[in-house]
């Protein structure tokens, strides 16, 4: 092949002219001024009087198949060859790392990502529907299947429940969203029904609730699900009639082991009436979703837990999974610290350790491993203008989670509608095909290392391809990602097909 440099180098780029035929994207090798090995890739391609004219963007040095920073100009002198499949191969390999397709200019150098970090510094998949996001995360899922992993998917269309591969094979559990309200603590409780936390009235509503709370627990211990929650209204209906006409309710103060009386004026009835209300509406809304088991306790490690949200208002879905992102959170924060208590000197701060594993052990086993949480349709629950339940809990796994092995992958078609504090703390982005100018810039505002050459490439990207930055992948780089050889709900209909009642 001849190959000769053209026009002034620099530590970032150069040009070269070819006689045969280069491809966009593709790896190339040159020195610079210092003898160093220059790995660049190609990232415009020109053809003048039968020449091939490409620009050429420096990657770094390339020492014992490491890239670093290259300091140096390239040599205009040097020679220019097209890397080594070898070489390529190497560097893109990731022990234990997660096989996920291959490079776009070259599909025998297959790419891994490093699953310790995808995990632990979070993940973003973005594209334009149909652009190959829920494909991604079928495939990201067999890998994670493949090492065991843990990962609960949140699935608002439903798309995942029918995930299935045969690598996958009795590890893709479909699960119905459902509360038991009667394991919940009374704050949980009050924050499921909807009572806010921030000003006095709510407060007063969450002290009634809390007293009906204790007081069912005391007088029903073995209730549960929607006969719990059903106990509680007609408790609450008493105590409205009661407070309707003044008189005292009677609760059961679980500190004092006894019960008390309290006197109601009518502040604590309105207080009393809205409470009612909102249980009442709770009830209503979550009929379906109301049960004797809660979700925290159906998912298993070593799954692929799909939650499937379809059917839900988004309120509800937003319910979900503001509660399955601070349970995940909170009880793997528990699990931790109460695994190092146990050598802890003190007593009674080593018994209470015991009890909370052996808690977490029979309730919430999905806390004793690493977990994934894997968010699609994400615009829905960290939008960029609101402060949603869910945005709360999420917003706090992406910042603390990689402390304590739970991991976040957020999915979205509308990049620009999520809350740029948690894109941002996503650190590994896969964008597919991204088309609108202004999500672009929004991308590329929320990650380091995704230059302007990288973004002018995103309105051109096919499907399935895919550009991939951070500190999972060895450099950045354009990925086919491989095509998910089993089932999952997302893919194309067959429209035509479908109304011609062809089945062949
Ligand atoms: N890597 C790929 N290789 C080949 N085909 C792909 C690839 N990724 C996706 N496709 C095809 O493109 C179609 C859409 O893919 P997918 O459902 O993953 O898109 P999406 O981005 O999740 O869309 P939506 O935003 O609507 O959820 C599917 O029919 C799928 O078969
Ligand atoms: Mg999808």
């Amino acid at each position: 092949m001849y190959v000769k440099i053209i026009g002034d180098t620099s530590i970032k780029d150069f040009t070269f002219e070819s006689n045969n035929r280069i491809k966009f994207g593709e790896y190339v090798l040159a020195k610079n001024i210092d003898n160093d090995d220059i790995l660049a890739v190609v990232k415009d391609v020109k053809l003048t009087n039968e020449k091939f004219i490409c620009t050429a963007k420096v990657i770094g040095t390339l020492k014992d198949n490491k890239i670093e920073i290259n300091k140096s100009p390239i040599s205009p002198e040097c020679g220019v060859k097209l890397c080594d499949d070898k070489i390529l191969n190497k560097i893109f390999y990731v022990q234990r790392g997660l096989n996920i397709g291959s490079i776009v200019s070259r599909k025998n150098i297959r790419v891994y990502l490093d699953t310790n970090k995808l995990v632990s510094r979070h993940f973003a998949i973005l594209s334009v529907t149909g652009g190959g996001k829920s494909n991604t995360v079928a495939v990201l899922c067999k890998e994670f299947g493949k090492k065991n992993g843990s990962v609960v998917i949140l699935d608002p269309h439903g798309e995942y429940a029918t995930l299935y591969h045969e690598e996958l094979e009795k590890k893709v559990k479909a699960i119905h969203p459902t509360i038991n309200p009667a394991i919940l603590s009374p704050e949980e409780l009050a924050d499921i029904i909807g009572l806010g936390n921030n000003d006095k009235e709510i407060n007063k509503k969450r002290v009634f609730l809390e007293y009906a709370y204790h007081t069912i627990k005391k007088e029903f211990p073995g209730l549960s699900g929607m006969d719990f929650i059903e106990k509680l209204g007609e408790l609450l209906y008493e105590w409205v009639k009661l407070a309707e006409v003044g008189w005292e309710i009677k609760y059961y103060h679980p500190l004092k082991r006894k019960y008390d009386m309290r006197k109601t004026g009518e502040d604590d009835f309105i207080n009393l009436v809205s409470l009612y209300d909102k249980v009442s509406k709770f009830k209503e809304d979550f009929s379906l979703n109301i049960g004797n088991k809660d979700i925290i306790e159906e998912f298993e490690i070593g799954k692929i837990n799909v939650v499937n949200l379809s059917g839900l208002e988004i309120h509800q879905m937003i319910t979900f999974v503001s509660y399955i992102a601070k349970n995940l959170l909170s009880k793997r924060i528990l699990y931790i610290k109460s695994l190092r208590d146990l050598n802890h000197p003190n007593e009674m701060i080593k018994t209470n350790a015991i009890k909370n594993l052996n808690n977490i052990e029979t309730h919430y086993k999905i806390a004793t491993k690493p977990v994934v949480l894997i968010v699609e349709e994400a615009h829905i629950f960290i939008p960029i203008n609101e402060n949603t339940s869910a945005s709360l809990w999420l917003g706090k796994i992406a910042r603390e989670g990689r402390k304590f092995g739970v991991g976040l992958g957020l999915v979205s078609q509308r990049p620009k509608q999520l809350h740029p504090d948690v894109l941002s703390q996503t650190n590994t982005k896969i964008i597919l095909r991204i088309v609108e100018p202004e999500d672009q810039k929004y991308i590329q505002r929320a990650s380091e290392e995704l230059g302007e050459d990288l973004v002018k490439d995103l309105a051109s990207l096919g499907i399935g391809e895919a550009i991939v930055v951070g500190i999972a992948i060895p450099l950045p780089s354009i990925v086919k990602i491989d095509r998910f050889d089993g089932i999952y709900g997302g893919k194309d209909i067959d429209i035509v097909g479908e109304w011609m009642g062809m089945n062949w």
